[in-house]
């Protein structure tokens, strides 16, 4: 196989290539030169002592890793396969207490539970205060656009996933803000713009888990009807321990919050660049617009795996103990599944994308939730401010090392 003509020193997790783009054209040419490739890093600098690992860059081997946890572990390195040279590995081990970090028999018992909470039915639930919440937002918005110029990100994206995770766990409307200000601490740490120190990331992680904690230890005193309590003390029916909905609470701040608030940001710029499928969605509303638009924002570009054995991946030798990378923005963009892989098309159907993770047991929990949401915010869109334009120079990009993120994208109205 040909040796794929890489930039020296290429790595798709490296913090200031994602600030300025994700990588396609190198991952169209690993897919077709080296589609398990050998990405080394520099020993430490990530987070991990060891000298790289294997960037997976098909849809069928990201599947093959994903829907194989015997021989890819999610436990073993954990799923960020770079975290930055100041982390210390108990720190890194210490990630083990959330779900997406778990194997078998854990993660099983874990998830069971908590997809309790996330039944059609339990989504379904939330949908009537979503969608006013989505109106209301989008109402804000317009207002701001009398003034000029707005930032789509802060004023749209950020609030309903938000909404969505305090919603589904029953936060009340008074403890809201808090929830929202531990959030966005805890995801902002690897940009510097965003002054968030490590220390105070760390803070508000421990603010939000203390809070969750609470929350459960009282529900176990005093059952309600709600979600916490099926989680936490449900009869006849295993349940979390409180600190094990401390974690969860803890995970959902991440994984339904920053996905959620990219895949919207992302949509929005994509429509406003691609003025015919804004017109076609304003027009048709089609209920295939919601995954495309995750297709194509990919908001999670990489998670990682660890080979438990000796095995074999797309033809590659891979050792016991290796870690695996899989990239989902590469496998959405494989033109041996998707046609035209680069048109950004709301109609597409089938659209196999992997943006919410190629199968298996750790499958994304809130695809449904973030789907609804998706849907709610930019049909209130289209209602409300058919006319947004890019104001500005489009998109500002957040600096991190597995998120397709936008920090800032300037929009007006007509
Ligand atoms: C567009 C938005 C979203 C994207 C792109 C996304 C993406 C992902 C991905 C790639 C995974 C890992 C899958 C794997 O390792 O196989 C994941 C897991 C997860 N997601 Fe999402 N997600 C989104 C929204 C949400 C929302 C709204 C929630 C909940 C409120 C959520 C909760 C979770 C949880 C709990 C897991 C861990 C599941 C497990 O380990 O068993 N996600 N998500």
């Amino acid at each position: 196989m040909p040796c794929p003509a890489l930039p020296e020193g290429f790595d798709a997790t490296d913090p200031d290539l994602l600030q300025d783009r994700v990588p396609y054209p190198e991952f169209a040419m690993l897919r077709q030169t080296a589609p398990v490739w050998w990405c080394p890093q520099r020993r430490g600098v990530t987070g991990f002592d060891d000298e790289g690992y294997w960037a997976v860059t098909r849809h069928a081997d990201v599947k093959y890793v994903s829907t194989h946890p015997e021989l890819f572990s999610s436990g073993l390195n954990t799923a960020v396969i770079r975290f930055n040279e100041h982390i210390r590995r108990e720190q890194i081990d210490a990630q083990r207490l959330i779900m997406l970090n778990m194997d078998a028999p854990e993660h099983t018992r874990v998830r069971q539970i908590v997809q309790r909470g996330f039944t059609p039915r339990a989504v379904r639930g939330l949908e009537a205060a979503l969608r006013d919440r989505a109106r209301a937002i989008v109402a804000g918005a317009l207002a701001a656009s009398a003034d000029g110029d707005f930032d789509f990100v802060t004023r749209v994206a950020c609030e309903l996933p938000l909404q969505a995770i305090a919603e589904l766990i029953g936060v009340p409307q008074e403890d809201r803000l808090r929830i929202f200000d531990w959030s966005n601490k805890m995801i902002a740490y690897d940009d510097p713009e965003y002054a968030v120190t490590q220390e105070a990331g760390l803070q508000a992680a421990m603010e939000l888990l203390g809070y969750a904690m609470n929350m459960s230890a009282e529900r176990k005193r005093c059952p309600a009807r709600d979600i916490v309590t099926q989680l936490v003390a449900a009869e006849d029916q295993g349940n979390l321990s409180s600190d094990e909905f401390g974690f969860f609470v803890l995970l959902l701040a991440v994984a339904g919050n920053e996905t959620t608030r990219n895949a919207i940001s992302h949509g929005m710029h994509a429509f406003l660049t691609h003025p015919g499928q804004w017109e076609l969605y304003k027009r048709t509303r089609p209920a295939t617009a919601a995954e495309e638009i995750v297709r194509w924002a990919t908001p999670v570009v990489s998670f990682q795996r660890t080979a438990t054995r000796d095995t074999e991946l797309g033809g590659q030798k891979i050792s016991a103990g290796d870690r695996v990378g899989m990239f989902y923005s590469s496998a959405n963009h494989d033109p041996e599944v998707f046609e035209d892989p680069e048109r950004f098309d709301i109609t597409r159907d089938p659209n196999p994308h992997l943006g919410f993770g190629g199968g298996g047991p750790h499958f994304c929990l809130g695809r449904s939730l973030a789907v609804m949401e998706i849907d709610l915010i930019f049909n209130a869109l289209a209602d409300t401010l058919p006319g947004l334009r890019l104001a500005g120079d489009g998109p500002r990009r957040l600096r991190a090392s597995w998120l397709n993120g936008i920090k800032e994208l300037r929009v007006s109205h007509d």
